[in-house]
């Protein structure tokens, strides 16, 4: 049922603030004033220990599910300070890869069915590892097989491209990280601060939701391009090819997310006055080294669209030349939840103004059931 909407996508895009919030249900906890923030992912309670022991934990899936756990894995890092790697599943079966005992490996999947990922999910279990699984579908085939895990609770999600289930998981993964971190005094704050980020996430998200006509707009402006490129660094180098994959599965239009601390490394030589170029340029660590990428891509005269942090039009656009997207400032490792929204929102609109079909995009199957 798509109740006011014309498409499924619109629905799941616009249904964000609520899919977060169950997603969060009982699982976070802001404590009296003398208890603790914390956090409590029942599915994982038993394991946290022999996680915690793990010599490294690696972050398994496709598509959409692999960009969230690459959004999250700074935040996993910092917290556990354990070494994270990312595999994407075809490839680690194809290079039978190393797993280990000592290993945690977190198998990240919407539909919990998806054929490479369960391939995957069977060749670290003969090696020894603990595998734990995120994902959307209760009963699933990865639920099933998994040790433990943590269900999404995003709610069913019918639009080919998904949208609602990687925000969810992004914010079950950032809670992931709390849970296996430690309570350590010094790590307090920074935990604290999270946490409080995490409740006002939907509000945020209902905020930005608000830039529906402006991402209309500006995909009439690109309606007829070949070729969009997104750049992003840091905690939102996964935005930029989840952006970029929205952008091509959906609107049928070329477009590749590429880390912006590569770009001098062959990327640049694309950058004219014709191709346009989404640079994301939020506040975090990595604020500076984006504003002078976007004095770079400008000084090669290239078309620009910068998504930055409310109040900072003036300073990410030079000499008044970008087209600028303004975004409410979160938690940095929750940005990623925000700075998606508006490239769904561009992706959706692009699709209908080029007249494809949103909800079933061409040679795509909602669950990739064979390999
Ligand atoms: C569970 C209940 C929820 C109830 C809550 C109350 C289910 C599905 N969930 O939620 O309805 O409100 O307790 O305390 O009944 N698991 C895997 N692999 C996965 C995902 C999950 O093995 O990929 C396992 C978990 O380790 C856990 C179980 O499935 O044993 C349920 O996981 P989850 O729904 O995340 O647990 P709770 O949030 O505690
Ligand atoms: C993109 C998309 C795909 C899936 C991928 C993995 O919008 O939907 O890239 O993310 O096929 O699917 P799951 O998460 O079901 O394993």
């Amino acid at each position: 049922n798509k109740g006011k909407y014309e498409h499924y996508m619109q629905k799941e895009i616009h249904e964000q603030p609520e899919s977060l919030t169950t997603s969060m249900r009982g699982r976070l906890l802001r404590g009296g004033s003398c208890k603790a923030k914390s956090v409590l992912l029942g599915g994982l309670k038993d394991h946290l220990k022999t996680i915690r022991r793990s010599r490294r934990i690696v972050f398994i899936g496709c598509g959409t599910s692999y960009n969230a756990a690459l959004a999250s894995r700074p935040i996993l890092e910092e917290l556990s300070g354990i070494p994270v790697t990312m595999e994407i599943a075809s490839d680690l079966v194809d290079r039978q890869g190393p797993i280990y005992r000592e290993d945690t490996t977190v198998f990240v999947s919407q539909s919990g069915e998806t054929a490479d990922t369960l391939l995957a999910l069977e060749y670290a279990l003969e090696n020894g590892a603990l595998c734990v699984g995120i994902t959307n579908t209760v009963g699933s085939a990865i639920a099933r097989n998994t040790h433990c895990g943590v269900h999404v609770n995003a709610g069913c999600e019918i639009g080919v491209a998904s949208t609602k289930a990687y925000t969810s998981q992004i914010v079950v993964m950032v809670m992931l990280a709390l849970a296996i971190g430690g309570d350590t005094l010094s790590s307090q704050g920074r935990r604290g601060a999270i946490i409080d980020g995490l409740f006002e996430l939907p509000s945020k998200v209902k905020e930005v939701l608000k830039l529906d006509e402006e991402m209309k707009d500006l995909a009439k402006l690109l309606i007829a391009e070949q070729s969009l490129l997104v750049f992003g660094r840091g905690y939102n180098y996964a935005t930029a090819l989840e952006g970029a994959l929205k952008v091509k599965e959906v609107a049928l239009m070329h477009s590749e997310g590429m880390l912006a601390g590569e770009m001098k490394h062959g990327p640049l030589a694309l950058v004219d006055e014709t191709l346009p170029i989404v640079v994301i340029a939020t506040r975090d660590s990595c604020f500076s080294k984006q504003q002078s990428v976007i004095q770079q891509l400008h000084a090669r005269k290239g078309r620009l669209i910068v998504l930055c942090t409310k109040g900072d039009a003036a300073s990410v656009s030079v000499s008044g030349s970008c087209r600028v997207i303004e975004v409410p400032q979160v938690e940095d490792c929750l940005q990623p939840v925000i700075n998606i929204v508006p490239l769904q929102l561009l992706a959706y609109h692009l699709t209908v103004l080029r007249g494809y079909n949103v909800d079933q995009p061409r040679n795509l199957a909602k669950s990739v059931t064979t390999q």
